[in-house]
């Protein structure tokens, strides 16, 4: 028999992505529609050891779809990994009264959610990552939103770059991940996209560039974090090719802004479903968007394996270039 649920927790964890508001909202407001009790905890697992939330309601959640970031805040824990941190999370659990619990991040805080599982806790999660690399989903909330702060900045760096002749290394985010890159390369039409999932070749890529050249006023290189340093990467073409060399670094303006409306989409069929998944009485799974279709995957897939990149959006890319 399934277990009737009166109330429920959401956090967000690790790093913040642009759609995690529009997912605490839809949450809420769904959980609220299904006559649920909805609780949030501020800075993800961490706030769950110190207990530290916050009661959400219709209201509370209202003008935040269009806001980047997360209003929960977010964080990574170290004291979440050992097991009196685990179980100080599950007696604050047990002590609010929460029934089921919603994850939103990636395949990191998906680890701590098994582990919570496996400790009897229901819970299921909502892929939020910019980063887009985990595996058994098409799509991870804030990626899309990404993709769109990088075409604007690169676009404004094309401008620079076609003005003074010179040859730009954009350094995109993804730690073990080239997925953004890739995406990035594609949709800016990027010249090079080096990625850690592809070993690089850069005495290859400075004889291209210089063939390359002939008649072209700029050349865009994105390279995966993962992958190099973008400094390093500029000082070998700079030495290779010599031409004028250029280093932009992206950071984290990457994982900021409004959500697009992809991501706000997705978040709330994300939520709907992360809140169906707990009144069905499942857990230990994640929502994710397979085509079209909104599905759950087990957590054990998902922490098992690697999402693959798309070797032919890669080789496309350096085609079109
Ligand atoms: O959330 C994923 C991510 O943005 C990665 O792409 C990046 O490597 C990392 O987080 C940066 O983490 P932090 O915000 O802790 O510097």
């Amino acid at each position: 028999m399934i277990k009737e649920i009166k109330k429920i927790a959401l956090l967000t964890s690790g790093g913040d992505a642009s759609g995690m508001n529009a997912s605490i909202r839809a949450i809420t407001r769904y959980a609220k529609y299904k006559s649920l009790e909805v609780v949030g905890f501020y800075e993800g697992f961490k706030g769950l050891i110190a207990n530290n939330y916050v009661m959400l309601d219709q209201a509370s959640v209202g003008g935040i779809i269009d806001r980047g970031g997360t209003i929960l805040y977010s964080a990574r824990s170290e004291e979440f990994k050992t097991e009196p941190g685990m179980q100080k999370a599950i007696q604050n659990l047990k002590n609010i009264g929460v029934d089921g619990l919603i994850v939103i991040g990636g395949d990191g805080s998906f680890r701590g959610a098994h582990d919570l599982h496996i400790r009897g806790v229901q819970v299921v999660g909502i892929p939020g990552t910019i980063d887009n690399d985990i595996a058994g989903t098409d799509y991870s909330i804030g990626f899309d939103t990404a993709l769109n702060v990088i075409i604007d900045l690169v676009s404004k760096i094309r401008d620079t770059a076609f003005s003074h002749d010179r040859l730009f290394v954009i350094e995109v985010m993804g730690r073990s991940s080239g997925i953004i890159a890739i995406n990035a390369g594609v949709a800016c039409a990027a010249d090079y996209i080096l990625i850690p999932e592809v070993e690089v070749d850069l005495v290859k890529i400075a004889t291209k560039i210089k063939n390359h050249r002939q008649g072209k006023r700029h050349t865009l290189i994105i390279v995966a974090e993962g992958a190099a340093k973008a400094s390093d990467v500029a000082a070998s073409i700079k030495l290779l090719v010599g031409h004028e060399v250029r280093v932009s670094v992206l950071g984290h303006i990457q994982r900021g802004g409004s959500p697009s409306a992809m991501d706000r989409l997705l978040s709330a069929e994300f939520s709907k479903k992360a809140v169906d998944l707990l009144i069905k009485g499942e857990s230990d799974c994640m929502t994710a968007i397979q085509g079209k279709k909104i599905v759950s995957v087990p957590f054990e897939y998902v922490i098992n394996n690697k999402k693959e990149i798309d070797r032919e959006l890669y080789k496309l890319a350096h085609v079109l270039s």
